[in-house]
């Protein structure tokens, strides 16, 4: 089934996506949330006892809250976390909540190679195993749940009203509209998480049914200093230093934009380490001047959006 529909499938809880998702700053309002409306969509026993312990009974609220379809979406800039946080706030749920969770990335050859109706079939797949695969709720204590995350998923899941849009891909989206509205009618314990970079361009429909919608967005001064002062904190950059590398690698010179989180993790420090090592030390001068010459990535801008 693996290899039909989904990529590696992990499981939590899991020590090394713990410290993936410990290791994501910035994102604290989002996780908070993310964890709230996860843990009540995949423990619907624990805002139960609530509702009985503070209301004297299930209240119709709850019920409405209990009814919406499990979709989470994370929208926004580039290298901002959706991906990272999509892969592993499961170990946060599954410590918190108590719950054996699998987490299945929807393979993006679900795009299929192009014949008529391919595509709908691999996706309507996908969901079927998802609902097979999932444990139900069965009046008693979850132990166990599952993730279904679609990185990526404007790919999938563009909106109908696209003019250019091929007929199959419109199948598609049907089809996971469709996917997501038998989920929420099954009493599966799962939830469906949709990174995309371009909120505009998913599909009305399947924004409409998102239990919660999480925004990304680039790091400000003092994220970008929180994460400089983790990775570099302890090599003789004082926080001054710290501070002038941070406004270097923000909006300045004219630049509408700063750095993204990637570009400080991924590009800017490693090639800070690189270019001392093997024979310099990492100074000040070095961090700044690369700083001044580094150039961020520029806002997704889609034609369409
Ligand atoms: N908030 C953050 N805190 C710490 N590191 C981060 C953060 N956001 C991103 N990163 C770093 O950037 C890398 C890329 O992040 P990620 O793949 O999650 O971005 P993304 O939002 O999915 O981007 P894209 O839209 O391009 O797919 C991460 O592996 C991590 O090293
Ligand atoms: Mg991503």
């Amino acid at each position: 089934m693996q290899a039909d529909h989904f990529d590696e499938v992990l499981t939590f809880p899991d020590a090394d996506l713990k410290a993936r998702y410990d290791a994501l700053v910035g994102l604290d309002a989002i996780k908070e949330r993310l964890e709230k409306e996860a843990q009540v969509l995949l423990r619907p026993d624990l805002i139960e006892d609530w509702s009985k312990k503070h209301h004297g009974g299930l209240i119709p609220a709850v019920r409405l809250l209990l009814r919406r379809p499990p979709l989470f979406i994370f929208a926004g800039d580039v290298g901002t976390g959706k991906t990272e946080l999509a892969t592993s706030f499961g170990d946060k749920i599954a410590r918190d909540a108590k719950l054996d969770i699998e987490l299945f990335p929807l393979s993006l050859r679900t795009r299929g190679q192009g014949t008529v109706g391919e595509m709908t079939q691999l996706i309507s797949g996908a969901f079927k195993m998802l609902r097979d695969r999932s444990p139900k709720l069965n009046g008693k204590k979850p132990r166990a749940a599952s993730i279904l995350m679609i990185d990526e998923a404007d790919a999938l899941a563009q909106s109908r009203e696209l003019a250019q849009m091929h007929h199959e891909d419109r199948a598609g989206v049907n089809a996971l509209i469709r996917g997501i509205d038998d989920l929420a009618a099954s009493k599966c314990l799962c939830l469906v998480v949709m990174c995309t970079n371009r909120l505009s361009a998913l599909d009305p429909a399947i924004q409409r049914r998102a239990a919660a919608i999480f925004e990304f967005t680039r790091p400000n001064d003092g994220l970008r200093r929180h994460l400089l002062t983790g990775q570099l904190g302890t090599s003789g950059l004082s926080e001054g230093d710290i501070a002038s590398v941070s406004e270097l690698l923000g909006e300045s010179k004219g630049r509408e934009y700063g750095c993204t989180s990637s570009d400080i993790m991924q590009r800017y420090i490693p090639s800070l380490v690189l270019t001392a090592y093997p024979d310099k030390a990492i100074t000040p001068a070095l961090a700044k001047d690369l700083a001044r010459s580094f150039v961020p990535t520029p806002p997704f801008r889609s034609q369409d959006n």
